[in-house]
């Protein structure tokens, strides 16, 4: 009576609000080209166990490729009233093929068959956004080696605190991006888990091959159990938490470009494709693009947010809160990678200033603890050479000039120990050069270490081809 596909038992028609209100299709079709994939693995399947004929097989292989290609050339008109992306192109095979369509169901529910869409859907879609995030570490990667010996003021508490290397400072953002990667592999790896046979939670009495659909659709094995299978979306939250967390990353840098920008720090230029103006100040060129990143993470945090709190009062096993999930999974998903897109243009381009950066990293006495660490070569124990530092620095600023303009003489008034080879640990290429350890700012090391990542990525980049 009521036209629909589940309709056998009803009587009277959907209320038209209801339909709008619970269909799906109008953000789930983006689901179309995985869920054709999930659907002929499982048709093939049923086909070689003896459940439907070699010719239905063939038939709905046939109906769904070309329905697929409906689809891309934009050929088929998606159906509020069908619900969603399963219903719109079963009920378009239906059509296309008669009977054999009506025979793709069977064994399966729309409860695996959603959970299996998804699964695989996210996997393409992680492996997209490790290929964007590893074109944005190579642009670091890049800067790094070009800037691995250009002078910078490095900070804690937002005050000068030691000079570093520009290149440092950018394999410091490669690494967080570095971990960032390797979470996504590990969440990509968990969720490789077939659904497909659970059917509506209970699984199905057809004698099914589950490893058959499980290694057609290349995952690692069949899900072990019904009931979590259809009511699982943890893989999502994993996602989604790694997501936030990338996302928190790519905003730290926002935050760093947005204050070198400005004329007070006045460290980078970041470019007039990147930036914007304003209507009414004619001189302003805006970080909006960085800004812009910073403020979408915001989305992607809150995503993650509603992904966790949507599951947390559901009993096992589906219910139809789920079909929530999907518009801040993919929601997640897009914003990653429009932002990594723009950070893999945008920082390869940024004018880095290294005179100013240079003239940043003399104000604010960064070589103290070299005078102190010096002392302490000299047999001062650390915590009296801390305070010796204290005052010649106390006296630096009254006399108001650097550590190494101060004489000799001055130097010696508060530690006799202090000699004339002072002066070579005072410079900002003596204090960054002594730094010369794994993990430390010695320009020599920062090459080493960004000509290391430009081949570890480039690797990546080969297996991701
Ligand atoms: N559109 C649904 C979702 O997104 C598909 C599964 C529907 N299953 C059901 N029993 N109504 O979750």
């Amino acid at each position: 009576m009521s036209g629909k596909i589940w309709g056998g038992r009803f009587s009277q028609d959907t209320n038209e609000l209801v339909e709008q209100f619970s269909s799906s299709v109008q953000f789930d079709q983006r689901l179309y080209a995985h869920d054709i994939l999930g659907s002929i693995a499982h048709a093939r399947m049923l086909a070689k166990v003896g459940v439907i004929s070699k010719d239905d097989f063939a038939s709905i292989e046939a109906g769904l490729e070309q329905i697929k290609a409906q689809i891309e050339a934009g050929e088929l008109e998606w159906s509020v009233q069908l619900e969603d992306v399963h219903m719109n192109i079963e009920s378009r095979l239906t059509d296309l093929v008669g009977d054999a369509g009506k025979r793709l169901h069977t064994g399966r529910s729309r409860n695996d068959q959603i959970a299996t869409d998804i699964r695989l859907y996210l996997r393409d879609a992680i492996g997209e956004i490790q290929h964007a995030l590893l074109q944005v570490q190579v642009g670091l990667a890049e800067v790094a080696e070009a800037q691995a010996d250009t002078i910078m003021p490095g900070f804690t508490h937002m005050q000068v605190a030691q000079p570093i290397t520009f290149g440092h400072h950018m394999l410091a953002w490669n690494e967080m991006l570095e971990r960032d990667f390797s979470r996504l592999t590990d969440c990509a790896k968990r969720m490789n888990v077939c659904p497909l046979g659970s059917a509506a939670l209970a699984g199905t009495s057809f004698a099914i091959d589950r490893e058959m659909t499980a290694k057609e659709l290349g995952f690692d094995y069949p899900s072990a159990n019904s009931l979590d299978a259809v009511a699982d979306r943890d893989f999502m939250i994993e996602f989604t938490a790694a997501a936030s967390l990338l996302m928190v990353h790519l905003s730290r840098m926002a935050e760093e470009m947005i204050l070198w920008s400005t004329d007070a720090f006045d460290f980078v230029d970041l470019g007039d494709a990147f930036c914007t103006g304003s209507s009414i100040m004619p001189q302003k060129k805006n970080p909006d693009m960085a800004e812009l990143v910073r403020g979408k993470t915001s989305r992607v945090n809150g995503h993650l947010h509603g992904l966790l709190m949507l599951m947390k009062g559901q009993p096992l096993t589906y219910n139809r809160d789920n079909q929530e999930d999907k518009e801040m999974l993919f929601d997640s998903i897009d914003t990653c990678l429009v932002c990594l897109q723009v950070y893999s243009e945008m920082i390869p381009q940024m004018l880095v200033k290294k005179d100013k950066l240079y003239a940043a990293a003399q104000g604010g006495y960064a070589t103290a603890t070299d005078l102190a660490d010096y002392l302490v070569r000299k047999q001062v124990p650390f915590r009296d050479a801390h305070e010796i530092v204290g005052k010649t620095v106390n006296h630096a600023i009254e006399q108001d000039c650097t550590l190494d303009a101060l004489p000799l003489s001055a130097m010696q008034q508060f530690c006799s120990a202090i000699e004339e080879d002072v002066f070579d640990v005072l410079t900002l290429e003596g204090s960054v050069n002594a730094r010369d350890h794994i993990g430390g700012t010695a320009p020599a090391r920062v090459l080493a270490a960004a000509k290391t990542a430009k081949r570890q990525l480039a690797t990546k980049i080969k297996q991701f081809a």
